[in-house]
Parts: C-alpha cells; sequence; structure tokens
C-alpha cells in the first residue's frame, strides 16, 4: 500500500478529539466518515465543526467557499458497515478506555478491508495495552493529536509489533495532513510533549502543596525565565483542574508517591469547589482576564 492509496478516512467517536482531527482530514483533500452511537451526537458534532470551519474563515486560514467544501467531504454514520467498508486510515478517539477501544477496534477489524490502517489517539495508554485486540496489530499504532486549532505537533507511537510499512505510511499521512510527527521510538506513556508537561505540572504542584511559594510567583518564575505567557498553573487551568486532578489522583494511586498524593490531595480542593479553570471561569485564577494576562504581572506591579 502507498499513501496515494489513502482516500477514505475513518473517525470513530465524534466528540472533542474526533471532530477536530475529522476537520483537519477533510480540510487536507480526504473524504472523511465520522462514525458515533447516535445520530443525535454526530449532529452536534457537525454543528461544532462548522463552527469551527467559519472561525478558520474569520481569521483568514479559509475562504467561505472553501470551508464549505471542506465540510461537504465529511459524511456521519451510525452505522458501522456503512463507515468501515472503504476505510483506507481510521482514528480512534473514543473515551480513554483501554478495553472499549480494544472493542470497537475489533468490531472494525471484521468490516474494513485487510489493508486499512488503524490508530489509536489515546492520551495517556500507549498503544501495546489493546495492539492484539485490534486483531491487525502491524498495522496498528497511536497517531496522537494536540490541539489542531492551535498547533500541528502530532506524535506517531508505534509499539513493538507495528510494521515498518505501517510505521511510514502514517507518517506519511501525517506530512499529507500538514503536521509535524514526532515519532517516538518506544512506547512512553504521555508520549513526549505530555511526558514533559506532566513533570512541570508536577513540579509546580509540589511547590504550591508544600507551600515553597505563591501560585503566582511560580508562573512568574517560568514565565520570566522562559518569556512564555503562560505559566504551569496558567496552563492548568486550561486544561481544566478536574481532569489535571484525575491523572494526578490515577498516578499517585498507582505510584504511591507521597508528594502525588499530597498533590493530588491539593488539587482536589479546587475541584471540590467546583473551580475548575477557564471552562468555569475559576481556577487558580479568574477569567476571561486572568491577572498572569495583565500587564505588570512578571514584574509584581498589577494595578
Ligand atoms: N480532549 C483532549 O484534549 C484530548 C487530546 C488528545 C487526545 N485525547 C484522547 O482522545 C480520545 C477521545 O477524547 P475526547 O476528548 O474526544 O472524548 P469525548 O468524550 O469528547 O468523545 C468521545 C466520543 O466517543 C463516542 N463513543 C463512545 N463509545 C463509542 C463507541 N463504542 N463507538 C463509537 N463512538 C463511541 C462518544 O459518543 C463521544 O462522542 C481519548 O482517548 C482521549 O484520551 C483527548
Amino acid at each position: 500500500m502507498k499513501i496515494d492509496d489513502i482516500r477514505q478516512v475513518l473517525i470513530i467517536g465524534s466528540g472533542t478529539m474526533g471532530q477536530q482531527i475529522g476537520f483537519q482530514c477533510a480540510l487536507s483533500g480526504y473524504d472523511v466518515a465520522l462514525y458515533d452511537m447516535e445520530q443525535g451526537i454526530l449532529d452536534n458534532a457537525m454543528d461544532r465543526i462548522n463552527r469551527l470551519a467559519n472561525s478558520f474563515v474569520s481569521d483568514g486560514r479559509l475562504t467561505k467557499e472553501a470551508a464549505e467544501e471542506v465540510m461537504e467531504k465529511i459524511r456521519t454514520t451510525i452505522d458501522a458497515e456503512d463507515a468501515g467498508k472503504k476505510a483506507d486510515f481510521v482514528s480512534e478517539s473514543v473515551p480513554e478506555d483501554p478495553e472499549l477501544k480494544g472493542r470497537v477496534f475489533a468490531q472494525f477489524n471484521k468490516i474494513c478491508p485487510a489493508h486499512t490502517i488503524f490508530t489509536t489517539n489515546t492520551s495517556s495508554l500507549i498503544p501495546s495495552m489493546f495492539a492484539e485486540a485490534t486483531g491487525r496489530p502491524g498495522r496498528f499504532a497511536a497517531f496522537h493529536f494536540h490541539d489542531v486549532r492551535f498547533n500541528n505537533i502530532v506524535d506517531i507511537m508505534p509499539h513493538p509489533g507495528t510494521s515498518h510499512e505501517t510505521l511510514e505510511l502514517i507518517k506519511a499521512f501525517a506530512d499529507r495532513i500538514g503536521q509535524v510527527a514526532i515519532v517516538l521510538q518506544k512506547e512512553n506513556f504521555g508520549y513526549v510533549f505530555n511526558a514533559m508537561l506532566m513533570e512541570l505540572m508536577k513540579s509546580a504542584q509540589s511547590l504550591a502543596a508544600n507551600n515553597v511559594a505563591s501560585i503566582e510567583d511560580i508562573d512568574r518564575a517560568w514565565m520570566g525565565v522562559m518569556h512564555t505567557q503562560v505559566g504551569p498553573f496558567g496552563i492548568m487551568d486550561s486544561i481544566g483542574l478536574d481532569t489535571v486532578w484525575k491523572v494526578t489522583d490515577y498516578w499517585a494511586n498507582i505510584l504511591k508517591d507521597p508528594q502525588a498524593i499530597a498533590n493530588a490531595a491539593f488539587m482536589k480542593k479546587y475541584v471540590d469547589a467546583g473551580n475548575v479553570g477557564v471552562k468555569t471561569g475559576k481556577g487558580f485564577y479568574s477569567y476571561p482576564a486572568p491577572a498572569f494576562g495583565e500587564p505588570g504581572f512578571i514584574e509584581g506591579k498589577q494595578s
């Protein structure tokens, strides 16, 4: 199989990420089938993809006509047979559960042609956790997106059984859809960027939970030295403190690390108070105008 043989892309799961990945593939000229369990979910997904396309028009990345053409390349279906029988490339974005992901791939393994490449957009799992369950481990790897609205970095993470041909095809496909691929040489929880981000968040949480410095000063230190517009606590607010707490708590329980347990307790106070960041208007900072975005924040001279 050659990269030009990939024409039809199947997106399994039409939530936050399935919408973005489907849009990005259609934007690059691929015919996209968006599959989910209910038509209402798919209708909602199409509304959101339409909004995404309109935002590309507003900021000049697409003309109105081009945006309409992109939308025409995306179709929805709740019929697995219809979704999978002509797919050349599959990107799965169902919820983060290895058993569910394995089950969904096993279902599509029976439907898709033998040449179809299977990829998972998992954020915290590794592909070998459900490679055998896919029924075609050689044609399967992780292909992980961050946020196509703001960046074009993707991770490609093969498992030990991924074939060389599959890896090369996924790399070529990433290039065709305008993404810069970070290709892992071995499996690693959190890929590359998320692995670094987790460490940064853990250090920042430990500093605050141990009362070493204030939240603002920790962010100020990072932003001032690294010349960034946001620090670790601002980043956590935008991810969502509920999500950050879940991940922190999950690993604290697995590793039984006392500092991670203290960090999880520190995060939970915010979650229990319903202050989970940008999406609720309050987290470590208040939104839409957080203090770290005001002039003079780094100098500690805000009005
Ligand atoms: N949200 C993020 O920022 C982000 C970033 C990178 C990777 N991811 C990963 O992407 C995956 C999806 O995350 P999301 O945030 O898009 O989740 P989401 O909850 O927004 O969407 C999941 C979708 O999968 C559908 N679904 C559930 N079971 C299904 C099934 N059996 N068959 C078909 N569809 C099914 C749901 O109806 C829903 O529409 C997860 O593995 C997550 O770890 C998420």
